[in-house]
């Protein structure tokens, strides 16, 4: 290619590839798959190799440049970047209202509040348009220089939108309602420098741990510390690596804002990614409903929050009222009840579970946690319990963060009784006093016994339970009332319970016992793939248990069915295969299922009605809630439409439907270039 084409070329390439960048990390918003960007972003890198005259450093292939550095440069800062201090109710914060009124009568009470990402905070000075620095805090008055780890994020822009580069409907907007912002970005200033948060998706989080988990390396104790520590070491590989994101929340250059709300609105029409959750609030009373409504949408957010910071708008007001130590007098960070607690760890017990598996779970004295009682609390598995070094006796720190069970996080080794006891895994199952086993390659411990009863308890759970045997108003206690009477032994049983049986226990009257009887009577005859499900044979998820009945159509068939002719089924690999030959071949499945024939159980063809072939050959992983309606109405809409559903993202999934707070399946997707689509999308997709 001849020079001048070149040239042409990757600036049209590093323009497009801009472009889907803002796009991604910035709306949120995604016009071509990540396959298709990486390749824009390859032919862009090969072009600049060629031409090596025509590549800069605010090229989008500059992100992750070349060697690990020595060590950092400090940094001052222009402008010195401070802390805030902390209110912990509503009552502080009118009490600080109050300071502000004592400090200076004239201030107007108008507030900015905006949530506190808890995330790892970052200076950015752009000059003529350019990221030419990027430095961590330091002590507020110097820094470290981090532009090389910075850069790799691919939500800060390497070169500022100019207002031509964006005509998009929100930008006019701001510029109507706000002038001055519009004076302020007409040109690019000399200088610019932005202030926010380098933080870490919860998903992301979890996708790095498990990475960690994999490779039996420690894990992670939050998103804060894997951002922070990115950012903090001297290998830009490393931090490209982490899947960091940015969010500004201040301009610090004078580009004549009156209000921090202004300097948000400069910020964005730069290209910066900031904070949705915002509010201007002419009261205190207005801005407290703006933090409890953000309390109640926390959990749901997909990036930790640690509370809202609370600041009056109007910069000259801000500025009057100064400095205290190395906190603004006129902000203040809310935070919220703390998710965690500390108490005592009284002992430590073992629940098994449906495959046997021995989960120690901490009995705590209770402690109050963000609203509700804790008394338990799990410590997933013996490695975990090596990993925190915690003995019985112990006074121990409780996390429960969003909808995850409470865990232990961590122990206060100074406040360790004399007599702490070392916890040890038993070599006997705690419920049968049969021999436990670790299998090679895995971190559990499990009972191998099939009749053992806590196995049995979970697996008639499972076998009644909504994807199950759909056994309307059975829940777990009940069973356990009729697994503790003796009055079943097995789900088989259940077929053959009279009302007499139920109407006698504490807390069941006639009625609720002729409900109970008349449900499980309705229930005798249940489509194939639910009855292959309820099984609860090892590996055989929903999905498979649904493909199981398409290829067999009988029970008979599957439970005779050779190693060769299940493994040659799509989907069903070797591990899966065996589990479900060897499950069908052990005495106690045999005798369970011979029971359930006796008592009258049975399974009926598979009825798929396809309505239309609209989905025909598509599959579908979802991952995240729905809010339109539940998963299982969704996988059944799927289904009628002809599509499939899996478990796990691959190269072969067509569609990722991403609720609120998607999990690794996210990410996963994001790797692998597979769509991602919306609720809405998905809404409108199935029509
Ligand atoms: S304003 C004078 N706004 O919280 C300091 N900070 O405790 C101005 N942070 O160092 C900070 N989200 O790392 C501000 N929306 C937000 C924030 C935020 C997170 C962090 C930041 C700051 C620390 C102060």
């Amino acid at each position: 290619m001849e020079k001048a084409k070149a040239t042409e070329e990757i600036k049209r390439l590093k323009k497009e590839v801009n472009y889907h960048r803002y796009l991604y990390h910035v709306l949120d918003r995604q016009e071509i798959s990540d396959a298709a960007l990486d390749s824009l972003k390859h032919r862009l890198k090969k072009l600049e190799d060629e031409f090596p005259e025509f590549a800069s450093a605010d090229s989008p292939t500059q992100r992750v440049a070349g060697r690990p550095l020595e060590k950092f440069t400090k940094v001052p800062h222009r402008t010195k970047m401070l802390s805030l201090n902390d209110a912990f109710s509503h009552d502080e914060l009118r009490d600080w209202e109050k300071r502000l009124r004592r400090i200076d009568p004239r201030i107007k009470p108008e507030y900015f509040a905006e949530i506190k990402v808890d995330g790892f905070a970052v200076s950015l000075e752009y000059e003529h348009g350019k990221l030419i620095r990027a430095s961590t805090r330091g002590d507020g008055q110097v820094g470290e220089e981090v532009t090389a780890n910075v850069r790799t994020v691919e939500a800060i822009p390497l070169e500022l939108l100019s207002t031509h580069d964006h005509q998009a409907a929100e930008v006019k907007k701001i510029f109507k309602d706000f002038p001055r912002v519009c004076q302020a970005t007409k040109t690019i200033p000399r200088l610019l420098e932005v202030r926010g948060e380098i933080y870490m998706t919860k998903a992301a989080f979890l996708t790095v741990n498990q990475d960690q988990k994999k490779k039996n390396l420690p894990l992670y104790a939050n998103p804060r510390n894997i951002a922070a520590g990115s950012i903090r070491q001297l290998d830009p590989k490393i931090a490209a690596s982490r899947n960091l994101e940015f969010l500004a929340y201040d301009v610090v250059t004078d580009l004549n804002q009156a209000t921090h709300e202004e300097g948000h609105l400069i910020a964005k029409v730069f290209g910066f990614k900031t904070m949705d959750l915002v509010k201007r609030a002419p009261s205190l009373d207005e801005t407290i409903q703006f933090i409890m409504a953000i309390g109640e949408k926390r959990e749901k957010l997909p990036f930790l929050i640690d509370g809202v910071v609370v600041q009056i708008n109007h910069k000259r007001d801000f500025e009057r009222l100064g400095i205290a130590g190395k906190a603004p007098r006129g902000a203040i960070a809310y935070k919220f009840p703390a998710a965690e607690a500390t108490t005592v760890l009284k002992n430590i017990i073992l629940q098994v579970g449906r495959r046997g598996t021995l989960t120690p779970v901490a009995l705590l004295e209770p402690v109050g946690i963000g609203g509700v009682t804790v008394s338990r609390a799990t410590l997933h598995n013996q490695a975990e319990i090596r990993r925190l070094g915690v003995k019985i006796g112990d006074t121990v720190v409780v996390e429960r963060a969003g909808d995850v069970i409470p865990h232990v996080k961590s122990v206060l080794l100074r406040l360790r009784p004399k007599n702490a006891k070392e916890f040890r895994m038993p070599n006997h199952c705690p419920v049968c006093k049969k021999p436990v086993v670790q299998n090679p390659g895995e971190v559990a411990y499990r009972c191998v016994n099939p009749h053992c009863p806590a196995i049995h308890r979970e697996g008639t759970y499972h076998f009644v339970s909504r994807r199950g045997f759909d056994i309307q108003g059975l829940g777990q206690k009940t069973i356990d009332v009729l697994l503790d009477q003796g009055l079943i032994q097995d789900a088989a049983d259940l077929f053959v319970l009279k009302e007499g049986d139920i109407a006698v226990l504490e807390r069941f009257g006639e009625k609720s016992a002729a409900n109970i009887i008349s449900s499980i009577q309705d229930r005798k005859r249940v489509p194939l793939s639910r009855f292959i499900y309820a099984l609860g044979i090892p590996h055989v998820g929903e999905e498979t248990a649904l493909d199981l009945a398409r290829r067999f159509g009988r029970l008979k068939q599957l439970a005779e069915a050779s190693l060769g002719k299940l493994q040659a089924i799509p989907d069903v690999g070797e591990v899966v295969a065996r589990s479900i030959y060897g499950w069908f071949r052990a005495p106690h499945a045999k005798n369970f299922l011979k029971k359930l024939d006796r008592v009258g159980v049975e399974a009926v063809g598979e009825k798929i009605k396809t309505s239309s072939a609209r989905l025909k050959g598509k599959t579908f992983v979802l991952t995240g809630g729905l809010e339109n309606l539940s998963r299982d109405a969704a996988k059944d809409k799927i289904r009628e439409l002809g599509g499939e559903i899996s478990g796990n993202v691959s190269k072969n999934t067509d569609f990722v439907v991403a609720g609120s707070d998607p999990g690794s399946k996210y990410e996963k997707a994001r790797l692998l270039g597979v769509k991602i689509i919306s609720e809405a999308e998905f809404l409108k997709l199935i029509g």
